[in-house]
């Protein structure tokens, strides 16, 4: 999620699930090609399973980046067809990709010509007013033609003009039934569905139809929600949250030593105690400490002390 799942925040995801598959902010392949490409793509060797989500339209320009990510050491990557931004569709990739199934084939063709890792597809399940069953399979056909093998499916159509992104991830009403058909239709396709799951037992029973859950607000909004996840799914003890807090210490620690500010490293970790007992405490007291602008040593010490349920000295 832009803005959000930076490498702080997935190392952060690390730390919690063990199974979890990590994905990066889309980033543009023109900005790789042009831009610092090794800031865009550093990573954290903690954080594998990773995959780069590229945003473009233009294969040429798609292969490039996305044999820049393969070399890099992801594990995937994934083509946005799903992001609903008027300055994405200005650049006329994301969301309105749909619309183009020939050109998504020639660019995730292009794309696997050069990346040695899965290319995989993120979409919707129609945009505007083609948003009827036959559109989706009619783009599934292409992705399947050009060779790919997992969807990631966001179970709501995008209006393309009129509502903002924030609208587009909760207006057009959801259709989980239209990604399960999608499944039972193309069932050697591996698929993902994503969109408003939040809850661990939707997650496991939505995982009796299809092959994978993509969570986005939820896991960044409460974290430790993967480690329940783990547990549930597949029987891994969930790592305490205090000794989540002490490993993300030390992480922020070094990384605040190497100039990286004090409110990126600690964003993430804000909903590390969502639904417990001190959760808005720990949230404010992470954002008045990173206005004070801590010296490494300081942010170790304050975020260790500052775990609710922490018993502090006299
Ligand atoms: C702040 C924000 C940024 C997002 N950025 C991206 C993005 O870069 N790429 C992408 O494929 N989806 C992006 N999304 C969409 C989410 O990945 C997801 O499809 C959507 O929020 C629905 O899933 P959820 O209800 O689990 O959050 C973003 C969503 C939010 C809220």
């Amino acid at each position: 999620m832009m803005d959000y799942t930076d490498r702080h925040c997935r190392y952060l995801h690390r730390l919690i699930s063990k199974r979890v598959r990590l994905y990066t902010e889309m980033v543009t392949a023109r900005a790789l090609i042009h831009g610092d490409s090794a800031r865009l793509l550093r990573f954290d060797a903690a954080e594998h399973p990773v995959a780069l989500q590229l945003g473009g339209a233009v294969p040429d320009e798609l292969a490039m980046a996305a044999e820049l990510g393969s070399r890099h050491g992801y594990d995937e990557i994934n083509l946005n067809v799903g992001c609903p931004s008027d300055r994405v569709q200005s650049g006329q990739f994301g969301a309105c990709l749909m619309a183009e199934p020939a050109l998504v084939k020639d660019c995730v063709l292009a794309m696997r010509e050069r990346a040695r890792v899965p290319v995989t597809v993120k979409t919707r399940i129609g945009i505007d007013d083609q948003d009827d069953y036959g559109f989706l399979v009619r783009f599934t056909e292409h992705a399947i033609a050009a060779g790919v093998e997992t969807l990631i499916v966001h179970a709501r159509k995008a209006w393309l003009s009129g509502l903002s992104p924030k609208q587009n991830r909760t207006l057009p009403p959801l259709d989980y039934d239209r990604v399960l058909r999608l499944k039972q239709d193309f069932p050697s396709l591996t698929v993902i569905i994503n969109g408003g799951i939040g809850d661990i037992c939707e997650v496991a029973r939505f995982l009796e139809t299809v092959d994978g859950v993509m969570l986005g607000r939820k896991a960044y909004h409460d974290p430790y929600c993967l480690a329940e996840l783990d547990q549930t799914l597949y029987g891994i003890q969930p790592p305490p949250r205090g000794d989540i807090v002490h490993e993300y210490a030390h992480y922020a620690t070094r990384e605040l030593a190497r100039g990286t500010s004090a409110s990126l490293l600690l964003r993430p970790a804000m909903g590390l105690y969502a639904g417990r007992p001190g959760a808005r405490k720990w949230r404010r007291a992470l954002g008045d400490l990173a206005a004070r602008k801590p010296t490494p040593r300081e942010l170790r010490e304050a975020i260790t002390a500052l775990q609710p349920g922490r018993a502090t000295a006299a």
